[in-house]
């Protein structure tokens, strides 16, 4: 069964912080990268993929399996879709707070913001919830392993365009290091 996330986080403080860091790393990474989009020209604060390290020793994203894919995407509609919706695209405004101060589902496609996380970061969401924040995210530690978990992720990856599933890499493999 899923178990609500604690309610422990008295206002929304370190998720607004945590935004701008987001906000924040993509202006370095933006303007750290030359011969990239302008960022005053581009409309879309998530092209952050922009600021991939080309001259970087990260090997390319391995190629994704199959069978994880199919399991991943059985796992989801039965444990995340009544949220995430079915077709991954979560709730229209998930962006602004709703009345008890949560967010809505936010999606798990491209349009979302998984992407931007590192698949080490994305378990321990899932599994042990958004630390500190008031959210609507259940936690699934004892209903998914992590090997599960990884599968839902593989799913997602199937989902995103090449140059978020390069950018995740990315970050998931420098994590790793
Ligand atoms: C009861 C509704 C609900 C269910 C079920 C649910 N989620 Fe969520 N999820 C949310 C909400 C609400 C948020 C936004 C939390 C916040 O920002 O405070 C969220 C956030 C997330 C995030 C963070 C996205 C980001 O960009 O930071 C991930 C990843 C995620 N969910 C994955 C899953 C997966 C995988 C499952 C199924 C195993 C799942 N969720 C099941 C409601 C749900």
């Amino acid at each position: 069964m899923q178990k609500p996330c604690p309610r422990s986080r008295p206002d929304r403080t370190s998720r607004e912080i945590r935004l701008l860091a987001v906000v924040g790393m993509f202006a370095v990474v933006l303007a750290g990268c030359s011969g990239s989009v302008d960022p005053a020209e581009s409309t879309q604060p998530q092209l952050g993929f922009t600021g991939l390290d080309a001259a970087s020793d990260v090997p390319d994203p391995p190629d994704l399996d199959a069978g994880r894919i199919a399991t991943g995407e059985v796992l989801y509609r039965q444990y995340c879709a009544s949220c995430h919706k079915a077709d991954l695209s979560g709730d229209t405004n998930w962006m602004s707070r709703t009345d008890d101060g949560t967010y809505p589902p936010p999606p798990q496609d491209a349009t979302g913001h998984t992407w931007h996380h590192a698949d080490q970061v994305l378990v321990e969401i899932i599994r042990d919830g958004i630390p500190n924040v008031l959210s609507g995210m259940p936690t699934f530690q004892g209903t998914l392993t992590d090997e599960e978990i990884l599968s839902i992720l593989e799913f997602f990856k199937s989902e995103w365009g090449e140059d978020e599933r390069a950018f995740q890499w990315q970050i998931t493999w420098k994590a790793s290091r």
